[in-house]
């Protein structure tokens, strides 16, 4: 991992000045299962507790807790009902990750089932491998009986047609003649995605992210969710992070995985994920990402609990996440790197 900045040799090295929201603080809940997500999760975080409650390990409990945002057509960044690629295929990627074991699995630009975090919970339990992708992840949960449905649904169809007949000037093509610096608007079109992490009673970690990634994108684009170590991460020692938004910021940081590795350094939540977003803005380098006053113009966030069932977050910009710790479920502001 690079050496980590101070904060002011941070200001420094990016040019740019940042607030950081005092709202967010670390919260647990002494004894029981605690849990987080992306602002999504929030009406899922009940069930996600009352299961592992129950005794269900917290990667079911996380892959449960998504669900109901996966068949939720209302929900445009996750499952049915999530906006389709450039072709208008929706496409939808998905990993778990399990802290006891050390497990992971995932699916990548699966095609015609809604619920790919049950899909890659059977990558990670019935097979030797970690991702599957495209057309074998489909013939794979077609194996484990996971049934077929055209995931498209009218509004999804008519806001694809919408940009289509925009023509390209919001699509992801470069042209290297101006290496994408100018006639895009780059920061038009959702990342959605729910991410979840959930730590039980016995300090055991799991964490599940889904998404139907960044609506219109280039057919074949994978982002951050289903790659472990960038979308979500669990270390049973330490803790499970997550993140949300632009997925390309979360890979080229790894930032779950850095994220964890923050708090083994003995980061509280917050101050990790904030970490990791800062590490994003200062490797945010190219024109066409950054605002006129040199900082990332989009939004990433990162959701963590540690090995003790402190939850946190943070975010580029000022934004809300979901936590159930000692005052049940709630929402709250994430610590947010600019205003
Ligand atoms: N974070 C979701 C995506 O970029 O696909």
């Amino acid at each position: 991992m690079a050496r980590r900045l101070t904060r002011r040799s941070f200001l420094k090295a990016s040019a740019v000045t940042a607030t950081v929201s005092c709202a967010n603080v670390s919260t647990g809940r002494r004894g029981g299962p605690v849990a987080v997500s992306s602002r999504n999760g929030l009406p899922s975080l009940a069930l996600v507790v009352e299961r592992m409650e129950a005794g269900l390990p917290p990667v079911d409990a996380a892959v449960l807790g998504v669900e109901p945002v996966e068949n939720d057509p209302e929900d445009m960044s996750v499952g049915y009902g999530g906006l389709p690629d450039e072709t208008g295929v929706v496409t939808l990627d998905s990993c778990v990750m399990d802290g006891p074991s050390g497990l992971a699995g995932a699916v990548a630009a699966l095609e015609n089932i809604k619920n790919p975090a049950q899909v890659a919970l059977k990558v990670m339990r019935r097979t030797d491998h970690v991702l599957l992708v495209g057309e074998g992840a489909l013939r794979f949960a077609r194996a484990h009986g996971f049934p077929e449905q055209n995931l498209l649904t009218d509004r999804a169809r008519e806001s694809w047609l919408r940009w289509k007949e925009r023509g390209s000037q919001t699509d992801d093509w470069i042209d290297p003649a101006d290496n994408g610096e100018y006639g895009k608007e780059w920061i038009e079109r959702p990342t959605g995605t729910i991410h979840i992490g959930a730590r039980n009673a016995a300090g055991d970690l799991g964490g599940c992210t889904t998404t139907s990634g960044l609506a219109f994108k280039i057919r074949g684009r994978v982002g951050d969710s289903p790659l472990i170590g960038c979308g979500n991460y669990v270390d049973n020692d330490y803790g499970v992070a997550g993140s949300t938004g632009r997925g390309e910021a979360a890979i080229v940081t790894n930032g779950a995985s850095r994220t964890v590795q923050y708090m083994a350094l003995g980061k509280s939540p917050v101050d990790a994920c904030l970490e990791t977003v800062r590490d994003v803005a200062r490797m945010t380098r190219v024109p066409r990402l950054l605002d006129d006053k040199g900082r990332p113009n989009f939004q990433v966030n990162f959701y963590a609990i540690d090995k003790q069932g402190i939850v946190g977050s943070a975010s580029m910009r000022p934004s809300t996440y979901a936590r159930f710790t000692e005052n049940g479920p709630e929402l709250a502001d994430t610590a947010a790197l600019f205003d």
